[in-house]
């Protein structure tokens, strides 16, 4: 039998974080920067209601949710479009955007989907060192020719939870060529405290050449269902409407995202508890040192330069104990650190436990 030919792509695919690990049934996945509190009590009790009609299509213009987003940030619902996942609208921004060898640039360890969604459109990938592990804003304008489309990154990033201040961000926009689209994904927005960091929502909410992502996933703890959204020109929703799958976020998505929007004080809970685990992770971390980015996401990245153990080693002697955290190698290719998720409060006093047990 033959198999039609299909086509090649020189891609490394998206290896998510672990959650599985062998004959283990209970572990502790602190890997894929998921959220520790879980999704908020009204939203749970939502998508329980045994009365949704789950057998009819969803608003394939998430309508709903799209009016709660546009109350709650201060925008237009005409310049939003929802996806499944951020991921999703990263993607059709990739479809509308690119064709074969055009340029896209990404700082050298950000998020590993704006590379994977530009290759599969053809468009060559541009990377832009960072300079220790932070975005640099000279770098990217240095890599800017005339095939460049878009420039990609994520404020704060993931993996490195650095993040560009206010100054660096406006100054990018700045000397950046009006014809190109600056992405700025707030994915981890909401758990910024710092004072120099504002958000692509709070700078450019109305710029034609900015285009913002923001998710579900994180603060919001709705990852499983997969909900996110893009804030843009209208003129780009309204094409991006015209490529979008007709039904992409599910309704349960829809209904569970409108509600957590709603859930204010959950959310503020959600930030405090995040703010202070990470302090003391961090703290409690260095007394063995291992030391890690400033605090700003839900996330830290662990450098074991000055350890005793490598980066390897403690990862493995972490999963013996049943806790997965996330491998910096796979797809990112940085050695000697690891990814370590907030996690619940059990969740992370089990970590600290274990690693007391590890290191002493
Ligand atoms: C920076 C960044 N952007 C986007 C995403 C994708 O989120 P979503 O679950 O909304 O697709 C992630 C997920 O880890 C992320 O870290």
């Amino acid at each position: 039998m033959t198999i039609p030919k299909f086509k090649k792509f020189n891609i490394e695919a998206y290896k998510p974080g672990k959650s599985k690990i062998k004959k283990l049934k209970k572990i502790i996945k602190l890997s894929a920067n998921e959220f520790a509190l879980g999704m908020s009590p009204r939203a749970k009790k939502i998508i329980s209601d045994k009365k949704l009609k789950l057998e009819r299509y969803p608003d394939g213009k998430s309508e709903l949710l799209r009016r709660e987003i546009s109350k709650k940030y201060k925008c237009n619902s005409d310049k939003i479009i929802c996806g499944a996942g951020s991921d999703e609208v990263i993607q059709m921004i990739c479809q509308l955007y690119l064709k074969p060898k055009d340029e896209v640039i990404v700082p050298q360890y950000s998020f590993l989907m704006y590379r994977i969604y530009a290759k599969i459109v053809g468009a060559k990938v541009v990377f832009a060192k960072e300079l220790e592990f932070k975005i640099s804003v000279s770098e990217i304008i240095k890599k800017v020719t005339k095939k460049t489309k878009i420039v990609f990154l994520a404020n704060p990033n993931n993996p490195t939870g650095t993040y560009l201040t206010k100054k660096e961000l406006l100054e990018l926009r700045k000397k950046l060529n009006k014809n190109i689209l600056l992405v700025v994904d707030d994915a981890y927005a909401e758990y910024m405290k710092n004072k120099d960091y504002k958000s692509g929502l709070d700078l450019f909410k109305n710029k034609e050449n900015v285009f913002i992502l923001r998710t579900f996933s994180k603060i919001f703890g709705l990852a499983s269902l997969r909900v996110g959204w893009g804030l843009g020109s209208k003129k780009i929703i309204d094409a991006l409407n015209i490529i979008k799958p007709p039904f992409n976020v599910s309704l349960l998505a829809q209904l569970a995202a409108v509600e957590s929007l709603k859930d204010s004080k959950f959310i503020e809970k959600s930030i405090k508890h995040n703010l202070i685990f990470a302090k003391k992770i961090k703290s409690f971390l260095e007394r063995y040192q291992i030391f890690s980015n400033m605090i700003s996401a839900n996330f830290l990245l662990l450098d074991f330069k000055r350890s005793n153990h490598s980066a390897k080693e403690f990862y493995e002697k972490l999963k013996n104990k049943g806790i997965i955290v996330r491998s910096t190698e796979d797809g990112y290719h940085i050695k000697n650190k690891l990814r370590l998720t907030i996690g619940s409060r059990s969740e992370n006093l089990a970590f600290m436990n274990v690693v007391k047990n590890i290191l002493n």
